[in-house]
């Protein structure tokens, strides 16, 4: 049965008081707009024992910046309760930006060099108010465990890299990113796109597969083929493509890498990465 939770004063109440019989509490945060990616998060919450599984829901303003879509992000409440329900979530957090945020709100969370890379070259400002978002929500709810999606990998390392340098007690779980047949990563922004730009979209996750496969040759025959596949879609404007390390720092000669890829088709922004064995 699911209870809605609209304050940070009801929020921390109630998971107190199960912290405190013993009940293992795990969170799930989130913008909304719940998929089949959300589903998988809120499962394998569900998986631990003993666990009341928390979701937030929260349009986060700190982590838009100007121009971006923060008015025209989905917001289906209703359908987002329901989607928790039957996932069998216990606790639904949908606080307002005014009970989150002070009027004078001045203090913020620095993701470090990091911040500004990939994701963040593009999005100045976007990590910190990610990592703003979710060190609030770690201190409201007092997770056990928090679930994040590799979906956006570079959102999880730095996550995790937060809760280990500033001693956060949430253990931070990582799940593999949740796909469409054709490849596709789900997102909340996929409603953005025409049918003819859902067909082209296809190519980021095409071109990901096609480096991935070819890790044991190295490092140039990833970026070739990857490179190679997306050709194929000028139409698709890629933002950057890069081979980096686990942990995104340079990518190693051998050994586990990650392959991320952000590119626009017509005014949507669209990201992923996959896993790369190299040598
Ligand atoms: P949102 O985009 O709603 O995503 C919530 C969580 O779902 C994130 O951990 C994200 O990585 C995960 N997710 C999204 N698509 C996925 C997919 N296809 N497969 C697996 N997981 C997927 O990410 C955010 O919200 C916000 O930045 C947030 C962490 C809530 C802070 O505001």
């Amino acid at each position: 049965q699911l209870n809605v939770y609209r304050t940070v004063a009801d929020m921390s109440r109630v998971t107190d008081a199960l912290r405190s019989v013993g009940r293992t509490v795990a969170l799930v945060p989130t913008m909304g707009a719940l998929h089949a990616g959300h589903r998988e998060l809120l499962r394998r919450a569900k998986r631990l024992p003993n666990t009341v599984v928390a979701a937030s829901i929260f349009v986060n303003p700190l982590q838009f910046g100007e121009g971006e879509d923060f008015e025209a992000y989905p917001r289906p409440l209703e359908r987002d309760l329901e989607v928790l329900d039957d996932a069998g979530v216990e606790l639904a957090f949908t606080p307002s930006a005014a009970d989150l945020y002070p009027q004078d709100r001045a203090v913020s969370i620095s993701p470090g060099p990091l911040g500004d890379e990939l994701e963040g070259a593009a999005r100045p400002g976007h990590f910190a108010g990610v990592l703003t978002v979710v060190a609030k929500l770690f201190n409201i709810v007092g997770p056990h465990y928090a679930f994040f999606g590799e979906k956006d990998y570079q959102q999880l390392v730095l996550i995790r890299r937060m809760a280990r340098e500033l001693n956060f007690r949430t253990r931070v779980v990582g799940v593999p990113t949740v796909r469409e047949r054709d490849g596709l990563a789900l997102s909340s922004r996929n409603v953005y796109l025409s049918a003819e730009q859902r067909e082209q979209a296809v190519v980021l996750s095409a071109a990901l597969t096609a480096g991935a496969h070819l890790g044991a040759r190295g490092d140039e025959a990833v970026m070739d083929a990857a490179r190679s596949t997306l050709r194929a879609r000028p139409e698709v404007e890629v933002d950057y493509l890069e081979l980096r390390g686990t942990e995104l720092e340079p990518a190693p000669v051998d050994g586990e890498a990650r392959l991320l890829i952000a590119a626009r088709v017509g005014n949507t922004r669209l990201i992923d990465n996959v896993p790369v064995l190299l040598g």
